[in-house]
């Protein structure tokens, strides 16, 4: 059958680390895996805005020996009303995997319901899967280990990046707090569906209103914008509630010895992290986008490889 990654527990644990590791690896040596050798081609579809994932899977792609088509949505068919699954019934026969990036979740699983290869979300309204892989590749390079330490996620629980924070942190075992203001929680469903996996992995979610109770010993604090693509008529409305929630200097000094900072970018200084946050010591962003690279290598690398043995 073939696997997807439309969210972060479409992968079990062990998988979660399996990806990781190869992660690493390729890090270590950028050519070590060649699945795309030919080359074939990967579609990666964008209908929204992108840097870091856009040259992200280009050159990934390119680097396992494949060819990217880079496809702007608006100028396919696909932005003219084309049915999604009769887009993927194309690109099926012709590319190795499909990678979109896209609005709502249902698109992309609708995507992967037709598509015979396999479909990687690049990031959708619900889930940024593919960050989170950079992400704790980047907090276990730094702190050499995952299960057992405490995330802190804060700013708006409702997103992309919260919900793929509570699923991943718990994959790997990891307590996951999320701290917004109580009208931006996260999703009820997904934050049962974390608990469930956290009481198997030995980790925990929590969501909390008070942004201490969220910075207060995290080994790893994380924020993302306080407006995601899409929401930019809500701007004005969503300033005032986040304020308490930036990552500052004092939120740093209240969390655990060495923390590490994570933003998956692009970031607002003076507004969801300050600029000493970002740009001083415990800073690990820029690993982060590096990352982004091993860690979709990994990815196509291990999705491919389930194609060849299945
Ligand atoms: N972090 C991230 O996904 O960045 P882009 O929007 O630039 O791809
Ligand atoms: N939450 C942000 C992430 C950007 C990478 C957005 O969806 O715009």
């Amino acid at each position: 059958m073939t696997r997807h990654f439309r969210r972060d527990d479409d992968l079990s644990p062990a998988e979660y680390l399996q990806v990781l590791d190869m992660a690493d690896e390729l890090k270590a040596d950028r050519f070590a895996y060649r699945p795309l050798e030919g080359p074939r081609a990967v579609a990666v579809i964008f209908d929204k805005h992108s840097t870091r994932t856009r040259v992200s899977f280009s050159v990934g792609i390119a680097e396992l020996g494949g060819y990217p088509l880079v496809i702007d949505a608006q100028t396919s068919q696909l932005g003219r009303g084309e049915p999604i699954a009769d887009t993927a019934r194309v690109l099926d026969r012709q590319c190795a995997a499909i990678v979109w990036r896209t609005f709502g979740q249902q698109r992309l699983d609708d995507m992967a319901a037709a598509s015979a290869v396999p479909v990687v979300n690049a990031l959708t309204d619900d889930y940024h899967p593919c960050q989170l892989l950079a992400d704790l590749q980047t907090v276990r390079e730094r702190k050499g280990t995952l299960a057992g330490l405490t995330l802190t996620y804060a700013g708006d629980g409702a997103n992309n990046m919260a919900h793929s924070y509570l699923l991943a942190g718990a994959l790997v075992g990891m307590h996951v707090r999320i701290a917004s203001p109580a009208g931006y929680a996260p999703s009820a469903d997904v934050l049962a569906r974390a608990g469930e996996i956290a009481a198997q992995t030995g980790g925990s979610v929590a969501h909390v209103t008070d942004p201490y109770d969220g910075f207060a010993g995290a080994d790893v604090l994380a924020t993302d914008t306080w407006v995601s693509m899409g929401q930019e008529g809500e701007a004005g409305d969503r300033e005032a509630p986040f304020v308490p929630f930036a990552l500052t200097a004092d939120a740093v000094a209240a969390a655990g010895p060495g923390p590490v900072v994570l933003h998956c970018l692009p970031a607002y200084r003076g507004k969801e992290i300050a600029a000493d946050v970002i740009d001083g010591p415990a800073s690990a962003v820029w690993d982060e986008a590096e990352n982004r690279l091993h860690a979709q290598k990994a990815l196509l690398t291990w999705l491919l490889a389930q194609e060849a043995t299945s």
